[in-house]
């Protein structure tokens, strides 16, 4: 009997075979028509993201959707979403909030202004439940808080959203960037880093060089709080050490 093939729930909501990446030149084709590098997202993840979309439009094949994506800007942008996953919201995953409130709020900072970064800020949602905690907590005041995101649609979203929903004191202190934080950091350490909700979707170069980045960019002390299905390995933990779940502390 031939070994079972892996499963997966197709938009039917049938049942199906698992898909499988297309052949490396359909693959830049479309990493070219989208404008991301699906190398650097999870293989089975860029594979059902392809296959749903190729059933979605009644589609001969991934080669075709290359073609459709790079004449339509609406699909583009859906194909662009579903690919880098920005799904987010304010205070997601609230006990992660509750535990930095309290790692914070244990920190003896002497006054020193406080230094946030989010990695794969999204529509900024995390960046603002930060700043909100921090206003809550009295330390806002010259904080920076700096949120990261690959895609630039998301960075403007995240500037236009964070606008509307902050108040102009609290908005002020808020930054957002482009950039692919598997190639790069932002200039200075940082006191909180969150990377949440990112690595997930990742291949494993570009999530192990985004770990690299993350942790190499704490200040002493700083905390790291990864998403609530995500940890550093037992055998790999770039020199941090637990502080609770999901969070990792920097060596003073
Ligand atoms: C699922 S959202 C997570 C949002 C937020 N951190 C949260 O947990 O609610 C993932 C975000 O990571 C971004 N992203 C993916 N790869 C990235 C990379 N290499 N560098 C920076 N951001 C990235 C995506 O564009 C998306 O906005």
């Amino acid at each position: 009997m031939p070994a079972a093939e892996p499963v997966a729930a197709t938009d039917a909501g049938r049942v199906g075979p698992e898909p499988t990446l297309p052949d490396a030149a359909t693959l830049r084709a479309l990493s070219a028509s989208c404008g991301l590098e699906l190398a650097a997202f999870r293989p089975a993840h860029v594979a059902r993201t392809i296959a749903r979309a190729v059933t979605r439009l009644g589609l001969p094949g991934p080669a075709a959707l290359a073609a459709a994506i790079h004449g339509d800007p609406g699909l583009r942008g859906r194909f662009r979403r579903a690919v880098a996953v920005s799904t987010t919201g304010m205070f997601r995953d609230p006990a992660q909030f509750e535990l930095l409130d309290r790692l914070m709020r244990a920190d003896d900072r002497s006054g020193r202004p406080l230094k946030v970064w989010s990695i794969g800020a999204s529509d900024g949602s995390e960046l603002c439940s930060l700043a909100l905690l921090l206003e809550a907590q009295g330390v806002l005041d010259g904080a920076t808080l700096l949120g990261s995101d690959l895609m630039p649609e998301n960075v403007a979203l995240a500037r236009e959203r964070s606008r509307e929903r902050l108040a102009p004191a609290v908005f002020s202190a808020l930054r957002f960037e482009e950039r692919d934080v598997s190639r790069s950091t932002p200039d200075g350490t940082w006191d909180v880093v969150l990377c949440r909700n990112v690595l997930i979707h990742l291949a494993p170069g570009p999530k192990a060089a985004m770990l690299d980045h993350a942790a190499g960019a704490l200040a002493p002390g700083g905390l790291l709080l990864l998403g609530r299905s995500e940890r550093l390995p037992v055998s790999d933990r770039r020199g941090l050490v637990d502080a609770g779940a999901n969070a990792y502390r920097c060596a003073p």
